[in-house]
């Protein structure tokens, strides 16, 4: 039957099923439907918030997500939505859950609120609505979790995702529901160098990295011979690169990014030594960007 559907029809017909089976309310882009308790306790331990952390909601509903992180784990943070009966509900959650001075909710745009103060950002939303938003995403602090209940964000591949069973859950058959994690990426792209000493002699490590969202893709040379990348990394401004060096064997650079420097430590068999980087040539990451989903296998 499916097959008799253009591709844009039956993203149609499975966006009106959501919104029907939610027997929700539609409001704005993405209907509310509400993400099951177990969920939202799981999507918060995979972000590993703590008391710390900066919660930012997009897209709130009665406010359960950032009311959680307030009340089981102690963090701050807030929440909008579109609709300002939703709002105002979830103020009143905030207040029952004596959590209002640290969880609030506005009646804003997502697009047009600032969300520079997250540490944590957490969405329930379509896919279309995850990649109109994606860009946004991108440009926070390097580090900034982002977890996402259901759906992706296009073809940016999330650091973690698995499946979990959702019982309650008010839409879909299965009652399971996916759980996607990402990290927001710094921008490492370009050509590094360093000096080691291989032998008694100074020589010098030339990496290239080349980047794809939080994928590196890299190639290194020594004193201009091709070396082994066993593994080149990035989390967050943190870049993990795995080397097999002459003499040496695999040697580990781990480091931070402070400008155009990469400063942390290298470790040979195991011991650790200071270890800093210059970048010498800059390269803007590549984002590629496939077509934007247009069926929505949802359930
Ligand atoms: C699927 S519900 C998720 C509710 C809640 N986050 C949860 O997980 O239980 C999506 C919510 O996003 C809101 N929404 C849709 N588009 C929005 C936008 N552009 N800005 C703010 N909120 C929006 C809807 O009103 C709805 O309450």
């Amino acid at each position: 039957m499916q097959g008799l559907l253009t591709r844009k029809m039956a993203a149609g017909v499975a966006a009106v099923v959501w919104m029907a089976t939610a027997a929700a309310q539609d409001f704005g882009d993405t209907p509310y439907v509400q993400t099951p308790q177990v969920v939202v306790d799981a999507m918060l331990e995979t972000a590993k918030v703590t008391k710390t952390d900066y919660v930012i909601d997009l897209g709130s509903g009665d406010g359960r997500m950032v009311i959680t992180a307030a009340k089981k784990i102690g963090a701050r943070g807030f929440g909008v939505d579109l609709d300002k009966r939703l709002v105002a509900l979830a103020n009143n959650n905030a207040r029952k859950a004596g959590v209002a001075d640290r969880a609030r909710f506005y009646a804003r745009d997502l697009f047009e609120t600032d969300l520079s103060p997250a540490s944590v950002i957490t969405i329930y939303l379509l896919p279309e609505v995850n990649l109109m938003a994606r860009a946004k995403l991108l440009a926070l602090a390097p580090g900034t979790r982002i977890v996402s209940h259901d759906y992706g964000i296009g073809d940016w591949i999330p650091d973690q995702e698995f499946e979990m069973d959702a019982p309650g859950k008010p839409v879909g058959r299965s009652q399971k529901s996916k759980v996607l994690f990402w990290v927001v990426p710094d921008k490492v792209a370009g050509r590094w160098v360093w000096p080691v000493t291989v032998g008694g002699q100074k020589q010098q490590v030339e990496l290239m990295l080349k980047q794809n969202f939080q994928k590196l893709e890299a190639t290194a040379r020594l004193d201009g011979r091709a070396v082994v990348v066993d593994e080149a990394k990035l989390t967050g401004r943190r870049v993990d690169v795995t080397l097999t060096l002459p003499e040496l064997g695999k040697v580990i650079f781990s480091g931070l990014r402070i400008n155009q420097a990469l400063e942390g430590e290298m470790r040979v068999e195991g011991k650790p030594a200071p270890w800093s980087a210059v970048r010498v040539e800059i390269l803007d990451p590549v984002h590629v960007t496939a077509p934007p989903p247009v069926i929505r296998e949802i359930y």
